[in-house]
């Protein structure tokens, strides 16, 4: 027997199964309408494993990549759970040009206490915005992101097969992206990435921007962090707008206390992700990074 219930702050759904239902056994075509005008699918009562996980998304990827910050398990299997910390919204690789469609999480042990995984729906973030803030974003046209990989990152994009012709074949190859290559072989990325977005499904306006993670990674704003995102033109993103997307954020957060076997779908086109501190070692929630299929 399966329920679908909505989310309070988002377009997203909760799909629940009362008789722990194996997840393979749903109609694939229908989880993907769903998925494309909710962003967001947590199932419940499934009592989903890792392995479920990878034969469930399997259904509905064309390709997994890896996160170079992440523990691993198996090649694309990771562990989220590093450090303690809260983590302010963001998408995944959301500052670079390797952002991938999903991301999947799945949790095997909740922390006892805290832990809970964060959620926000960009699209309603950015429709409460100020018509004079999201004027800014559409104005400034790019925003500027830095990153930096060490040389075995490089499968983080590529897979672990690459060579230095194939990093360089790829980079070249992508739109507002300017690299250098030290001795060592690590990399220096400079990315331009477009300051008003528009989702993967629907093409909608949407604030799925990870520089705010820049101001909250501790889960509380940093103002001595604040000058360290510009725009394409090299002015700063000002500390009002700043202000005003917290704001926002603080209101429209969906707050997810993951059960075991619990497992999510997440657009990252369109919903943003954090999680609360925790002070738990066991906590083990596994996520998979995916471009989907459809
Ligand atoms: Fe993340």
């Amino acid at each position: 027997m399966i329920e679908i219930d909505s989310l309070e702050k988002s377009s997203g759904k909760i799909i629940y199964s009362s008789d722990r239902q194996d997840i393979l056994s749903l109609p694939v075509e229908k989880i993907k309408e769903l998925f494309k005008l909710s962003g967001l699918l947590i199932f419940k009562g499934f009592d989903v494993s890792c392995d479920q996980m990878k034969a469930f998304s399997k259904q509905f990827t064309s390709r997994y990549i890896r996160d170079s910050n992440r523990t691993f398990v198996d090649d694309f299997l990771g562990l989220v759970d590093q450090g303690m910390y809260a983590l302010g919204p963001h998408c995944e690789n959301g500052t670079t040009a390797f952002r991938p469609d999903a991301v999947w999480f799945c949790c095997a042990v909740p922390a006892k206490q805290g832990g809970e995984t964060l959620f926000w729906d960009g699209v309603r973030v950015w429709e409460e915005l100020s018509e004079e803030l999201k004027q800014l974003f559409i104005s400034k046209k790019k925003i500027i992101f830095s990153n930096w990989y060490p040389a075995e990152a490089w499968k983080h994009f590529l897979g672990t097969g690459a060579t230095l012709d194939d990093v360089k074949q790829k980079l070249n190859s992508i739109e507002g992206l300017t690299y250098a290559i030290a001795e060592d072989l690590s990399i220096s990325i400079e990315f331009a990435l477009p300051s008003a977005l528009k989702t993967k499904y629907g093409d909608r306006e949407v604030f799925a921007h990870s520089f705010m993670m820049e101001y909250s990674e501790t889960g509380e704003m940093d103002y001595f962090k604040t000058g360290t995102v510009k725009f394409e033109d090299g002015s700063l993103i000002p500390e009002t707008a700043v202000y005003e997307i917290q704001e926002v954020l603080d209101r429209l957060t969906e707050v997810i206390p993951l059960q075991a076997g619990e497992l999510v779908m997440v657009d990252n086109s369109r919903f943003l992700h954090g999680r609360r501190a925790f002070n738990d070692e066991r906590r083990q929630i596994f996520s998979l990074l995916s471009y989907l299929n459809f």
